[in-house]
């Protein structure tokens, strides 16, 4: 198992640029499916989920290629039938989207069903309604599912939830159906967005992407070409935390800054110092940071995804805050690992109650999930002496170079395997 071995105590500095949107890139990836054309994606981020999905275009029988700068030449013309039964699908949870992409163009797909973090019991009945809705008829066997569908005919959807995946899975596979769709109560997300400008600039017609109500005219063929995926605002978000907990000054470029408004505004409430410069910002530490309250909510509320960061920053912060997780009922496992280190964090079902303690210090501590990787990661950088972070094939899914990113900026980090221990950093 691979480990990372940090010494913290050390501010970051300098300049990080943000890689393309791991969200986006794996709904974009399999939108391609729907193109039946070569397509060129850049910009994407080069991780595992990535290479998974890489692989699974490939067992498709897709002509794909990815290059160390990100960039993924794909010819899904060469695809016959979507079928994935061998567990591929369960590397990953965006896999989710070979059941609206594969409906959308073969009318029939299956796949072993979705794997991804633990964080919650992760439902899927409203992918399942949406594509119902459309036509697609579900058999789900054991750990196999299958839609299929005679015709796609537009329909009026509304989500009971508001979910990313779902929104995401629709509006792939009423790309193609008769009339026009319409989703109600759709996610508003900016890879929702991404997602919807791919397709579009293929030759889809989807119109209101970033609202509530998308509405989506079928359309009887699509092209190939080019595009280029939007930054990771998760990622950003990550290193403007890690600049505070570790009272740094970054410049974090490459990135939308609008899509960072609710991290930069709680940011900005505790204290921190953040300029924008166009497609940058500017994060500093000018004065000791306030505690504050915290829920997590569908964009353009505070993101889920850092929810883990920030509640190691309001670890290390004097005084009390309170953060509520209200999108996945499991995503405040890591805490365990975060009391290792010494901070006083009390769970009671969706909320932390946190009681800071500037002095967090090193433990050997595991990651439970994506986020809350690189989450232990943060608040490695803070504490005082060396740490381990165990099963970092987690942060591997879903974070690009990262410990040569924080290395840039001056963290200590070392990666190691267990056969070749290193003792110091
Ligand atoms: C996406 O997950 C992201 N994953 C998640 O990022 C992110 O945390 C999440 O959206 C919220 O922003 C990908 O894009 C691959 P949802 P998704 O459907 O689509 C409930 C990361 O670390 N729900 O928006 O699975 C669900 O249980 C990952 O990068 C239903 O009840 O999330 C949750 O409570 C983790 N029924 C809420 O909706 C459904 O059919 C939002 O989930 C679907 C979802």
């Amino acid at each position: 198992m691979t480990k990372l071995l940090i010494e913290g105590g050390n501010r970051l500095r300098g300049k990080v640029n943000i890689s393309g949107f791991k969200n986006a890139a794996l709904a974009i990836i399999p939108a391609t499916i729907l193109t039946g054309s070569l397509c060129v994606v850049e910009n994407l981020p080069v991780i595992q989920d990535v290479l998974v999905y890489r692989d699974i275009l490939s067992r498709l029988g897709a002509k794909v290629s990815i290059g160390d700068n990100g960039v993924m030449t794909v010819d899904t013309g060469t695809i016959e039938k979507c079928e994935i039964p061998n567990g591929l699908t369960r590397k990953l949870r965006a896999s989710y989207y070979l059941l609206g992409a594969g409906l959308g163009r073969f009318k029939d797909v299956t796949i072993s069903y979705p794997g991804g973090c633990d964080i919650g019991v992760r439902p899927i009945d409203q992918h399942i309604k949406g594509l119902e809705a459309l036509g697609g008829k579900f058999e789900i066997k054991e750990d196999l599912i299958r839609v299929s569908a005679d015709r796609l005919i537009g329909n009026k959807i509304y989500l009971d939830v508001v979910s990313v995946g779902a929104t995401i899975n629709i509006m792939m596979a009423a790309v193609y159906a008769e009339g026009k769709t319409v989703i109600e109560n759709a996610a508003k997300e900016p890879h929702v967005v991404d997602t919807a400008n791919f397709l579009n600039a293929m030759g889809a017609n989807i119109r209101g992407a970033g609202t509530d109500v998308i509405r989506i005219t079928g359309v009887e063929t699509m092209h190939g070409g080019s595009y280029s995926v939007i930054p990771d605002q998760v990622e950003a978000g990550t290193y403007m935390i890690a600049a505070a907990v570790t009272k740094g000054d970054l410049i974090i470029n490459n990135i939308i800054p609008k899509h960072l408004e609710p991290v930069t505004a709680k940011l900005k409430e505790m204290g921190m110092k953040i300029e924008e410069y166009g497609d940058s910002l500017r994060v500093h530490y000018e004065k000791e940071l306030e505690p504050v309250n915290i829920k997590t909510l569908p964009y353009p509320g505070f993101p889920t995804d850092l929810q883990q960061p920030m509640t190691v920053l309001l670890s290390t912060v004097p005084g009390e805050s309170i953060v509520i997780e209200s999108i996945f009922e499991n995503r405040f496992k890591y805490i365990e690992e975060l009391l290792k280190m010494d901070a006083k964090i009390k769970v009671e079902g969706r909320t932390a109650s946190i009681k800071g303690n500037p002095k967090l210090k090193a433990a050997d501590v595991k990651a439970t999930d994506l986020r809350a990787g690189a989450a232990l990661v943060v608040a490695c950088l803070a504490a005082e002496g060396v740490s381990t972070v165990n099963d970092v094939y987690h942060i591997d899914r879903g974070y690009e170079f990262i410990e040569n990113k924080f290395m840039n900026l001056g963290a200590k980090i070392r990666r190691v395997e267990d056969d070749n221990p290193i003792k110091t950093v």
